[in-house]
């Protein structure tokens, strides 16, 4: 991870240097020194540029001065509407602009400590890179940047406000790389035993496997699971970090954990289904999420819950019309077998409830393909039971960039799913089956606030973004790290 340092002012001697500007607002000091240093390059160029400090616009020079390699200037937009977000936004872009820079230390004497914390957030996030399985890339194409600077009046508390902030990229950055892993490394073992990873950092870790599911009578996530030779998995994941002596009722989590989804003996096309790789995104953000909160001691105790499967075609795969008892004891009528992500969740989020007794659940997942068709990759899908947690999660969306926008439940789309031979059948029709597969989750919810989210359109992205580069984004992480902060800590 990119290493983030903070400190006192001090005119840049080497290396590249990245100078923040409001919008309207002259060069002051350590960037009026540098330009007076540089001639009146800097303001030349930014005259030339038609640059006034507008969010998002940057100006590049090169060797402006004796020592420097590149200088970029960047706007912040106006002063007056500074946020977090707009501040990791100049820091990502930074990352991106100094990416064959090595070392960059950034001017940033006109921010709060929080705000320069937030910059370097911003420049972690958008650095991230995978980079397993790249064996020939040539040494000029590789990123250089390795170290970044910031420098604030107020170094010592922005490094203090850095240290959370930290925890919660390393739980972004493995995030990314379990939905970036391809299904023929992570496969429900193996995601299960990074999930075991989690130890070090003091969260309790238990693994289930097939006999432990049996057991316990998960008929609708084995029905899932039992056309792939790769076994499935459970794994519960308890951060007790609120410091009772008795744990409170916890905030359960919930992740669909697909690591290939061919769609089974409803077999999906060919074209494009190598996306099906990231399936597993849910249970990706809670595994992250995990890491987070664990990492930076939240106050607050948390159960993470993640079904792994993966979906596959074969003799032994379910078959369309299968019927399955759940574990809650609900029959359900398999019609199609690429609905099989509400299987797993139906399981899990039943066993979190009887194990657990939550004071509240969300469940991530990449559930349907008709909520892109919907919301396309600019908010994930929200379906909640309780407008005091829908509140707080639309907020939360706000706060972090990774925006929900709230779906409608109700009695007249749970009509889709009678059955005629078992409680429910797994599909309604193609109108509004995202809200269809929303009340089939809601049949497995026990008189609990819950929310569930559906992140398909927003799990992997197609172009880089300020703080996302393109790929697996860990959507969610952020977000319920944020309401965890906002809303339940000690
Ligand atoms: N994993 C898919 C949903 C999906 C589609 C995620 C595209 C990301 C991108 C899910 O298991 C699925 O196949 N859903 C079906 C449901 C249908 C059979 C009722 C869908 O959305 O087509
Ligand atoms: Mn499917
Ligand atoms: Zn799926």
């Amino acid at each position: 991870m990119l290493d983030v340092a903070f400190s006192k002012p001090v005119p840049p001697k080497a290396g590249a240097v990245a100078l923040l500007l409001a919008e309207e607002e002259a060069l002051s000091g350590a960037g009026l020194a540098l330009n007076e240093a540089s001639g009146g390059a800097i303001s030349r160029a930014i005259e030339v540029a038609g640059f006034k400090g507008q969010k998002g616009k940057t100006v590049l020079l090169f060797a402006p001065v004796e020592g420097l390699t590149r200088l970029l200037v960047v706007g912040l937009g106006k002063r007056a509407d500074l946020t977090a977000l707009t501040v990791e936004e100049a820091g990502g872009g930074i990352a991106a602009a100094l990416s064959q820079e090595a070392q960059v230390t950034v001017l940033a004497e006109g921010l709060a400590a929080s705000e320069a914390a937030h910059l370097g957030l911003g420049a972690v996030l958008r650095a991230y890179r995978f980079d397993l399985y790249r064996t020939k890339e040539k040494p000029e194409d590789k990123p250089k940047l390795t170290a970044i600077t910031v420098q604030a009046e107020d170094h010592a508390k922005a490094k203090s406000a850095f240290a959370p902030l930290k925890a919660v990229a390393e739980g972004i950055y493995l995030a990314r790389d379990l939905v970036t892993e391809p299904a023929n490394v992570l496969t429900p073992p193996e995601m299960a035993e990074r999930c075991r990873a989690l130890t070090k950092l003091g969260v309790k870790v238990e693994i289930m496997g097939p006999k432990e599911l049996e057991k316990l009578g998960f008929g609708a996530l084995l029905g899932v699971s039992q056309g792939s030779v790769q076994e499935p998995r459970m794994v519960v994941m308890q951060w007790n970090g609120a410091g009772g002596r008795k744990p409170r009722k916890p905030l359960v989590f919930v992740g669909k954990g697909v690591t290939f989804d061919t769609g089974g003996i409803s077999i999906k096309p060919a074209s494009g289904m190598e996306d099906m790789k990231w399936d597993m995104a849910g249970a990706g953000a809670v595994v992250g999420l995990m890491a987070a909160l664990a990492g930076r001691k939240a106050k607050a105790d948390i159960v993470g819950l993640v079904g792994l499967v993966e979906n596959m075609p074969s003799g032994s795969a379910q078959r369309p019309g299968d019927v399955v008892t759940s574990y809650s004891g609900q029959t359900i009528e398999v019609l199609n077998t690429d609905a099989e992500g509400r299987l797993v969740l139906a399981d899990v989020l039943w066993y979190a409830q009887e194990k657990f007794d939550p004071a509240l659940m969300v469940n991530l997942a990449t559930l349907t393909g008709a909520i892109i068709v919907a919301l396309g990759q600019e908010h994930g899908g929200m379906f909640s039971n309780d407008e005091e947690l829908a509140q707080k999660l639309t907020s939360a969306g706000i706060a972090t960039g990774e925006k929900l926008w709230r779906m409608p439940l109700g009695e007249a789309y749970d009509k889709a799913i009678k059955s005629d031979i078992a409680d429910m059948k797994n599909i309604g029709g193609r109108h509004g089956s995202a809200i269809i597969a929303a009340q089939f989750i809601q049949r497995f919810v026990n008189n609990k606030p819950w929310a569930h989210l559906d992140i398909a359109g927003m799990a992997w992205s197609s172009k880089d973004a300020a703080c996302v580069p393109k790929g697996a984004t860990a959507y969610g992480v952020r977000l319920l790290d944020r309401l965890v902060r906002d809303h339940y800590e000690a």
